[in-house]
Order: structure tokens, then C-alpha cells, then sequence
């Protein structure tokens, strides 16, 4: 299919796409023991940029010192120069460079005493820890910072109506959300892009719904650059599927959640989900949303952006959604691999740019 739609440069508040693709956000467990970039880091990041896409989003970074081990930190101000290389990294291909921030302490923990026993002056700290964070990714030459405020995190802790019983002002369900945007965006004084990732809905009984989430996202539209439309909640394992939709469940499924949000925004609207690029352009063209993010079809073919632009669609070596990838990190801690493509979470293992000496 020839792809003009996602071919079109996209303006995301104070920065211009060069095309529509973001390589969504994953975390490869390449990090340094000390949550520094590592070499390992850096070449597998490069490598997602060499696709071609026009933004590139770090996985799961910690704004809190957090709990350490193989991914990224923001709460280290000396780790600056590994942050700026890897920014630089991405930027060599032409991709804006974007970095997912977390809070990975209160992320991990049981909603109910996140949201209800932390002190008024501990809930502005959480708030300070992500201004900071987004303050050093602008010093080190992110384009975009983004929030992750779906996957059952801290922002959408605070918004749930079943965990908030607070009796401070952080009790008003939308208050956390917007300070939270406030502060990132005073930090980094409107020179950087804010996109902020949402579930649309948490599916489960008595847990945030559609309606909820399209008043909370105009809430915090003016603060904000970019939606980026998920669905699901991470903790919960009946709903992974929902996240990281395998072969069975249908490609995309997003798409008629994220066009809610785009008919009553005036931001541009990222889906993400199962998406591949003939989807994506599919859904842009029609108008549903702006922008279209996606990992696994990345990890499959990192060469795919790049070989859809030049017309070249049948080269492109599909995800099979078979998951390997997510089980390795998100279950066992392992670093990344890919089911089709072996030199995922092994770029510094191969001189890629080598051909095979006897192709099988
Ligand atoms: C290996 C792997 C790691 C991931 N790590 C993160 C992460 O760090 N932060 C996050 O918000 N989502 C993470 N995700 C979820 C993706 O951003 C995305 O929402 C999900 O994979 C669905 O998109 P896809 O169908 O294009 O893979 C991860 C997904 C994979 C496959
Ligand atoms: S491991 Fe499987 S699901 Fe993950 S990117 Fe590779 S083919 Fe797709």
C-alpha cells in the first residue's frame, strides 16, 4: 500500500515530526546496573532510530532514585552526559528524541496507600521529582518528555475514584494531573514537547472509564502537547493482553478510542496498540488520529519506516505477536528479544552493518 498520510510532518506544541511513527516506549533492560545509559543502551536505541521514525520514546525512566537495577534513571543529575549522547543518538537519524517518565517507587506499590497515605508535602514532592526529571531531559536534548500517566500509574492512581479519598486538595480527582503537567511544563519553560500517555479505560468493575477519561483529558489538555492513547492497566494480568494485544486479539483495537479523544481535542492524538504501518496510515488518512506509535513492529523490522517510504512494503518482515519480547522483560527481567529478529537486545554483539557471508 503506498503511505503518504504517515509521511506528513506532524507539529507537537514547540516541535515538528518529520513524519507521523513514534517507536513507543519499552523498556530492554539494557540499562547499567546503576540505571546509567549503558553502550548496550545506546546501540540498541540507535537502532530503533535507524527505522526511520520520527520520534523515538525512551521506555520507563524513574524520576525517584527508584528501585535501581537495568533501566533508566532521571533523578541522577550527573548522569547528563550519558542522557545527552544517547539524545544525540537518536537525533543523528533525524527522529525527535522523547523519554518516558515514571515514578518507579509509588508505580510498583498498592494504589490505596500511594494515594492515601502519602503526606500533602510528599505528593508535591512526586510532582517536584517529575519537573526535575523533565528539566534534565530538556538540558540533555530531548525534544519531548512523555508523561506516563496510563497502566494504572501514579496520575491515574490519583484521578481513580475508587483509591482517592484524600481530604486535601489532591482529594478534587483531576488536581494531581494538572499540577503534575503544570510543573513540567513550567520546568521546561514551553521549549520541549509534553505528551502524556492515558488509558482510555481500565476496563475492570469499578475502575476508570471511557467517559471519565475523555473530561479528565480536556482537563489537561491546555498543559499538555500530545495524547497518547493506550488502554488497560498494567498490574492486572487478565488485561495484558489488552496492552500488548497478541496474535489472536485483533490488530489496532485503540483506534475507535483514541478517534474519541481526537473529536474533542485540539492536540494532536498518538494511538498505540498492535498498530503496523498499514494501519497506521489507514487511521491517519481517514482522520482518526494524528500519529500512530508502535514497538513491535519496530523490534520485528527496524528497518520498516524507512522501507515503507521508499515503497519497498513486501520487505517488511512482520511482528508475529507471539510476545517473546514482553514475557522476557516484563516477566522474567531479562533483556529484550525478539522471535524474528535476533539482533534485538544484542546490537553490540554484531557488526550489523556486515551482510551474512552465505544468506539462509
Ligand atoms: C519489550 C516491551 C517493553 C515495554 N516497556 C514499556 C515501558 O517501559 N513503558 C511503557 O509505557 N510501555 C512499555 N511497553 C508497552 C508498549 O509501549 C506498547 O504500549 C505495547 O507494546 C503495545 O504496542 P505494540 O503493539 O506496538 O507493541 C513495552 C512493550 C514491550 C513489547
Ligand atoms: S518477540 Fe514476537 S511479539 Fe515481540 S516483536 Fe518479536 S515477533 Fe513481535
Amino acid at each position: 500500500m503506498k503511505k503518504t498520510a504517515i509521511f506528513q510532518p506532524l507539529k507537537v506544541g514547540p516541535i515538528t515530526l518529520k513524519n507521523r511513527i513514534e517507536v513507543a516506549p519499552a523498556a530492554p533492560f539494557l540499562a547499567g546496573p546503576d540505571s546509567a545509559v549503558s553502550r548496550e543502551f545506546f546501540e540498541y536505541t540507535c537502532n530503533l532510530a535507524k527505522s526511520g521514525a520520527g520520534v523515538v520514546t525512551i521506555g520507563v525512566t524513574s524520576v525517584d532514585p527508584g528501585p535501581g537495577g537495568r533501566t533508566l534513571t532521571l533523578a541522577n543529575p550527573m548522569w547528563i552526559s550519558y542522557l545527552a549522547d544517547i539524545a544525540e543518538g537518536i537525533k543523528r537519524y533525524g527522529a525527535a528524541a522523547s523519554i518516558e517518565m515514571v515514578h518507579s517507587r509509588y508505580m510498583l506499590s498498592d494504589p490505596m496507600k500511594v494515594v492515601n497515605e502519602t503526606t500533602t508535602e510528599e505528593v508535591e514532592e512526586v510532582i517536584a521529582c517529575f519537573a526535575r526529571a523533565a528539566a534534565l531531559a530538556m538540558n540533555a536534548g530531548f525534544d519531548m518528555v512523555l508523561i506516563h500517566g496510563g497502566h494504572g500509574n501514579v496520575p491515574s492512581m490519583f484521578f481513580n475514584k475508587k483509591f482517592n479519598h484524600r481530604t486535601d486538595r489532591f482529594g478534587d480527582r483531576n488536581r494531581f494531573g494538572i499540577e503534575l503537567c503544570k510543573a513540567v511544563r513550567e520546568a521546561t519553560k514551553g521549549k520541549i514537547a509534553i505528551e502524556y500517555r492515558i488509558s482510555a479505560e481500565e476496563i475492570l468493575p469499578d475502575m476508570t472509564t471511557l467517559e471519565e477519561t475523555l473530561e479528565y483529558a480536556k482537563v489537561i489538555e491546555p498543559y499538555i502537547d500530545m495524547l497518547h492513547v493506550s488502554r488497560g492497566l498494567l498490574e492486572e494480568d487478565s488485561l495484558l493482553p489488552v496492552i500488548n494485544a497478541p496474535v489472536y486479539l485483533p490488530r489496532g483495537a485503540n483506534i475507535p478510542y483514541a478517534k474519541k479523544f481526537k473529536e474533542i481535542l485540539n492536540i494532536p492524538v498518538n494511538v498505540v496498540g498492535s498498530m503496523n504501518l498499514d494501519l497506521a496510515e489507514e487511521a491517519i488518512e481517514r482522520g482518526d488520529v494524528d500519529m500512530a506509535a508502535m514497538i513491535r513492529t519496530i523490534y520485528a523490522d527496524t528497518g520498516c519506516v524507512e522501507k515503507a517510504r521508499k515503497g519497498k512494503d513486501d520487505d517488511i518482515r512482520p511482528c508475529i505477536r507471539c510476545n517473546t519480547c514482553i514475557s522476557r522483560t516484563h516477566s522474567m527481567f531479562k533483556t529484550v528479544r525478539c522471535a524474528v529478529n535476533p539482533l534485538i537486545g544484542r546490537e553490540t554483539w554484531y557488526n550489523m552493518d556486515v551482510p551474512a557471508r552465505k544468506a539462509k
